[in-house]
């Protein structure tokens, strides 16, 4: 997009805890870019009007979209990419000439931050935990990086078993049902709950960490989270909090809106030390 001063924002309710601003801010000054960036409450039933007010200013090239908004942008959309559609919600509008596209960034996000971990996402086994929009969101962009297998494990197995059966429409049956009755082996464990934020731990046997797996939890707070914890204590070398998916999604979101690629690690390294 070519309209300068560009505006964008971000969608939620709540909203005034968003990174978002600052996250944009930073990569929009990488290129010296007058991005102006937006925190903007909407009503919970009220997702659509907020949206047609807010790009009704032809300025406005795009918003993020979080929580409880993704399945609402998905509707209001005009057309939807092949992560968005998968994913089943978008957390990325894009102004085009033509209307509006929604995208989703949060599994680009998830993958590019395991490659700056240097985790290798190729041929893995993965193990998901949870079976909401968090996993749901993450699975198309991983099974594009080439994984092996996923087995999904949650608490309500029906939601498991649907997120297993969504996911093999275009999984090639890479997906399938975590199953507890025997080892399994694993290269990669996310935790795709927000259980640490209470500082609980999924209910899964410590043989999920039998081969030393890398482990990714999606939350973050300022200190390793509880699951972090119990992986590293069982053994595992690799255990990395969400902060860096949130810096990446962003980074795919400004891609998106501007074909450039921000730098992510000052921006991870300046959050990080907000949340000392
Ligand atoms: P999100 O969109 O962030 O993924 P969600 O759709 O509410 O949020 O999903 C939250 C995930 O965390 C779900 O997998 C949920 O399990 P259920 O489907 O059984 O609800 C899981 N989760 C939340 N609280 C949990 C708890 N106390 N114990 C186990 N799993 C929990």
């Amino acid at each position: 997009m070519s309209t300068y001063p560009a505006i964008a924002c971000v969608f939620g309710n709540p909203i005034e805890q968003s990174k978002s601003p600052i996250i944009h801010s930073m990569f929009a000054s990488q290129f010296n870019l007058p991005l102006q960036y937006q925190k903007r409450l909407a009503p919970s039933d009220g997702f659509a009007l907020s949206a047609d007010q807010f790009f009704a200013d032809i300025s406005c090239i795009g918003a993020n979209v979080t929580m409880p908004f993704k399945l609402d942008a998905l509707q209001w959309v005009d057309t939807l990419s092949s992560q968005a559609k998968r994913a089943g919600a978008v957390n990325t509008i894009i102004r085009q000439n033509n209307g509006f596209t929604g995208d989703n960034t949060d599994g680009v996000g998830l993958v590019n931050d395991l490659h700056q971990h240097n985790i290798a996402v190729n041929k893995a086994n993965i193990l998901m935990i949870g079976a909401g929009g968090a996993a749901k969101g993450a699975l198309p962009a991983l099974l594009d990086a080439g994984i092996n297998s996923v087995a999904i494990y949650n608490r309500s197995v029906d939601k498991a078993q649907a997120l297993v059966r969504h996911t093999n429409r275009y999984a090639n049956s890479k997906a399938r049902l975590y199953d507890s009755a025997s080892v399994q082996v694993f290269d990669i464990v996310i935790n795709a709950t927000s259980l640490s934020l209470q500082n609980e731990l999924p209910d899964l046997p410590d043989s999920v960490f039998v081969n030393q797996p890398s482990v990714y939890d999606m939350v973050y707070l300022n200190k390793p989270t509880v699951f972090m914890q119990k992986a590293t204590s069982l053994g595992c070398t690799m255990a990395v909090d969400g902060l860096g998916m949130l810096v990446n999604q962003a980074a795919q979101s400004f891609y998106l809106w501007f074909g450039q690629r921000p730098s992510c690690e000052p921006v991870y390294l300046h959050l990080r030390d907000l949340n000392k």
